[in-house]
C-alpha cells in the first residue's frame, strides 16, 4: 500500500466527504492533522458582509452563502480527523445589528438545526450549541436540547456558538461554580477560615464553561482579515495559536484550512515555559 493509501486509511471511518473535495487534499489535511496533533479548531466566521457588499448583494446573501462554507469546512475538519469543532455564529452583542439581518441569520440558523437533527447519523457528529439559548422561542430551544441528546452518541463534537459571549460564559461559569459550592455547603467565609485556601478554583469555572469537556482550542482562525477575539471563548483562548486569514468566510474553504493548519505547524507553543514545542504534543 502506498503512503497516501494509508493515511486516506487512516481516516477512513469518518470520512464522510460530502462535499466531494480531492482524496490528495483530504489525505494532505488528514496527514497535516497527525504531524500538528490538533485536536481542537475554532473558528471565528467574519466576512459574510463584506463579502456580500463587494457583490452589490444584501448581506443576507453573505451569511447564505457563509452556511455554505461552515458545512463543508465542519465536514472537512471531522473528515481528516479533528474532534473538536467550534464556531461562532451570533454572538451576544449580534442583536445590535438591524432587525431584518439578525432576523435573516436566526432563520439560517433555525434551518440548520432542523437540517442537522435529520442528518444526525449521516454526519456522525455530537452537535451542541453553546450559549444562553433562553431568548430563543421555545421550539428552538426544545429543537437545541433534542440535537445535543440525540447526537451525544457520537464522540466528535461540533460546538456552535449561539447567543454566545465569552464575558457571560465567564459570569455562568462563575454563578454555577458558587451554586455548586453552596449546595455543597461550603460558603466563602468558612472555606477560609478552613484553611482551604479561595472558594473557587480554576478547575471549578472550567468545569462550568459551555464547552466542557472539551480540550481548549489549539488553534483559533478569524477569517476577512481582523485581528481580534470579539469576546470569543475568552478563558479557553489563553495558550490557543491565533490565525489570522484575510479570506472572507463565503470564499473560505478545505485548502484554507490546510493552510491554517501549515501555519499553526510553524508555531512554537511554550505554554510560558522555555522548551519550544512544535504543534501539540
Ligand atoms: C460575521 O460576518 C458573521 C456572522 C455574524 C454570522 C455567522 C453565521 C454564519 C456563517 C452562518 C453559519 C451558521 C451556523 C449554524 C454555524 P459579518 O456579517 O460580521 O461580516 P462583515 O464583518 O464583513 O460585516
Amino acid at each position: 500500500m502506498s503512503e497516501t493509501e494509508n493515511v486516506t486509511a487512516a481516516v477512513e471511518p469518518y470520512v464522510i466527504n460530502s462535499y466531494g473535495v480531492s482524496n490528495e487534499l483530504l489525505s494532505e489535511g488528514a496527514a497535516l492533522v497527525r504531524e500538528s496533533g490538533l485536536r481542537h479548531v475554532a473558528f471565528i466566521m467574519d466576512g459574510n458582509g463584506r463579502w456580500a457588499t463587494a457583490r452589490g448583494l444584501p448581506r443576507e446573501s453573505g451569511h447564505k452563502e457563509g452556511m455554505v462554507s461552515f458545512e463543508q469546512v465542519a465536514e472537512y475538519c471531522a473528515d481528516i480527523g479533528i474532534r473538536y469543532v467550534t464556531v461562532y455564529a451570533f454572538s451576544t452583542e449580534n442583536w445590535k445589528r438591524p432587525k431584518h439581518e439578525v432576523n435573516a441569520i436566526l432563520m439560517i440558523l433555525r434551518r440548520y438545526l432542523k437540517r442537522a437533527m435529520k442528518l444526525i447519523d449521516q454526519k456522525r457528529v455530537h452537535f451542541v450549541v453553546i450559549g444562553d439559548i433562553s431568548p430563543f422561542d421555545e421550539k428552538t430551544q426544545q429543537l437545541i436540547r433534542d440535537l445535543d441528546e440525540k447526537s451525544a452518541c457520537y464522540d466528535r463534537v461540533l460546538n456552535i456558538a449561539l447567543n454566545y459571549g465569552g464575558r457571560a460564559e465567564l459570569v455562568h461559569a462563575m454563578n454555577e461554580a458558587v451554586r455548586e459550592k453552596a449546595e455543597q455547603g461550603v460558603s466563602s467565609a468558612e472555606s477560609m477560615l478552613l484553611g482551604m485556601g479561595e472558594l473557587l478554583t480554576e478547575d471549578d469555572i472550567e468545569r462550568h464553561l459551555y464547552t466542557y469537556p472539551c480540550p481548549p482550542p489549539d488553534m483559533i482562525v478569524r477569517t476577512a482579515g481582523d485581528k481580534r477575539l470579539s469576546n470569543f471563548l475568552l478563558w479557553q483562548s489563553s495558550y490557543s495559536e491565533l490565525i489570522f486569514s484575510p479570506v472572507l468566510w463565503p470564499d473560505y474553504r478545505q485548502g484554507d484550512v490546510n493552510d491554517n493548519i501549515r501555519d499553526f505547524l510553524s508555531r512554537q507553543r511554550r505554554y510560558g515555559g522555555v522548551e519550544s514545542t512544535v504543534g501539540v504534543k
